[in-house]
C-alpha cells in the first residue's frame, strides 16, 4: 500500500510527531550548512490548479535540498487542463515520479488522484484541508511555546481547509482548539466528527462558538486566514459584510494570554482578517510559520519516500 497525505487524519499520533521531530533534525542540519541529501535523485511532480507562493516554492527548494528535483505542473502545461483525466494524469506521473504534490480545488479529486497513483500523493491544498500547513504551524507553536498538549488555539474566521487541517491537527496532538465563525461558515460537521473522535483518544477540547472573545480568552495562539479564500471569489462581497467583527485587532488579542502568538497561513489581507499592527506587531510568528513550511515538508518527503 502507496502511503499519502491526503489529510492530517492520515497521520497518526505519533506519526506527526515523528515528522516534527525530523523536521527540527533537518532545520539544524541546514542551519549548520550540512549536507542531508536523503532524496537523491528523486524527482517530485507538483500539480497546480490554484496561485501559490510558500507552497510551490517551499517543496521545490525543499527537494533540492534533498538532493533530489521538483517539476512544477501547471493547469495550462498539464493534458489535464484540456480533458485528460485525473486517473489517467495518476497513472503517467506515476511511470516518471517518485511523489506527487497537488493543489487542486475539489477534495475529491485528490483522492481520485490519489486512488490511481502508485507513488505517494500529498495534499497542497484542497478546498478542504491544508496539512502541510498545519505541518508546519505544529513545528512553529512547538518552537515558540516548547510544547503542544495542553495549549489552546482559537480559530477566528471562516471555518476553511486551513481551520479543518488545524482542528484534526490539533486534536491528533493533544491541543485545545476553540474557533470562532460567522453563523454559516463553521466548519464541515464530518471534519468535526472526526476532530471529536481525536479528542476522545488525544484528551483535547473543541468548541465551535461564533463570539470571537469568547474562542480568544485565555488563548494561547490566536490564528486567522482570510475571509475570501481561492476559488470563492464572487462571494467577496457577501462575505465582507458576513465577517464584520471577525478582524483580529489588538483589542481582541488582549483577550489571549500575555504571551499569546499570532499566526496566519498567508497570504494576509491586512485591514480585513488582521489589523496591521497585529500582524506586523511583536507577537506576529507569521514568518517562522512560512519557513517552517520547507522544513516540515522535508520531513513529510523523507516520511513519505524512505
Ligand atoms: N500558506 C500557503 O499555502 O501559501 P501559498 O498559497 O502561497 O502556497
Ligand atoms: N484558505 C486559503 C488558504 C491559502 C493558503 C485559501 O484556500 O485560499
Amino acid at each position: 500500500m502507496v502511503k499519502h497525505l491526503l489529510s492530517m487524519q492520515d497521520l497518526s499520533p505519533k506519526e506527526v510527531e515523528a515528522i516534527l521531530d525530523k523536521a527540527a533534525e533537518l532545520k539544524q542540519k541546514l542551519r549548520k550548512g550540512e549536507p542531508h541529501e536523503l532524496l537523491h535523485g528523486k524527482t517530485l511532480g507538483m500539480i497546480f490548479a490554484k496561485p501559490s507562493t510558500r507552497t510551490r516554492v517551499s517543496f521545490e527548494t525543499a527537494m533540492t535540498q534533498l538532493g533530489g528535483h521538483a517539476i512544477y505542473l501547471g493547469m495550462g502545461d498539464l493534458q489535464l487542463g484540456r480533458g485528460e483525466t485525473i486517473a489517467d494524469t495518476a497513472r503517467t506521473l506515476s511511470r516518471y515520479v517518485d511523489a506527487i504534490m497537488a493543489r487542486l480545488f475539489g477534495h475529491e479529486d485528490i483522492v481520485e488522484l490519489a486512488r490511481h497513483s502508485n507513488v505517494p500523493v500529498i495534499n497542497g491544498l484542497t478546498n478542504t484541508h491544508h496539512p502541510c500547513q498545519t505541518l508546519g504551524d505544529l513545528l512553529t507553536i512547538l518552537e515558540h511555546k516548547g510544547k503542544l498538549r495542553g495549549l489552546k488555539l482559537a480559530w477566528v474566521g471562516d471555518g476553511n481547509n486551513v481551520c479543518n487541517s488545524l482542528l484534526l491537527g490539533c486534536t491528533l496532538v493533544g491541543m485545545n482548539i476553540s474557533a470562532a465563525c460567522p453563523r454559516g461558515y463553521e466548519p464541515p460537521a464530518e471534519i468535526l466528527t472526526q476532530a471529536q473522535k481525536n479528542a476522545k483518544k488525544s484528551g483535547s477540547k473543541i468548541e465551535i462558538t461564533n463570539d470571537p472573545n469568547k474562542a480568544v480568552a485565555g488563548a494561547d495562539v490566536v490564528y486567522t486566514d482570510v475571509f475570501v479564500s481561492m476559488g470563492q471569489e464572487a462571494e467577496r462581497e457577501k462575505r465582507m459584510r458576513d465577517f464584520k467583527g471577525f478582524q483580529v485587532d489588538s483589542k481582541l488579542l488582549a483577550r489571549a494570554k500575555k504571551d499569546a502568538i499570532f499566526m496566519h497561513c498567508l497570504p494576509a489581507h491586512r485591514s480585513e482578517e488582521v489589523s496591521p499592527e497585529v500582524i506586523d506587531g511583536p507577537r506576529s510568528v507569521v514568518w517562522d510559520q512560512a519557513e517552517n513550511r520547507l522544513h516540515a515538508q522535508k520531513a513529510v518527503l523523507v516520511f513519505l519516500l524512505t
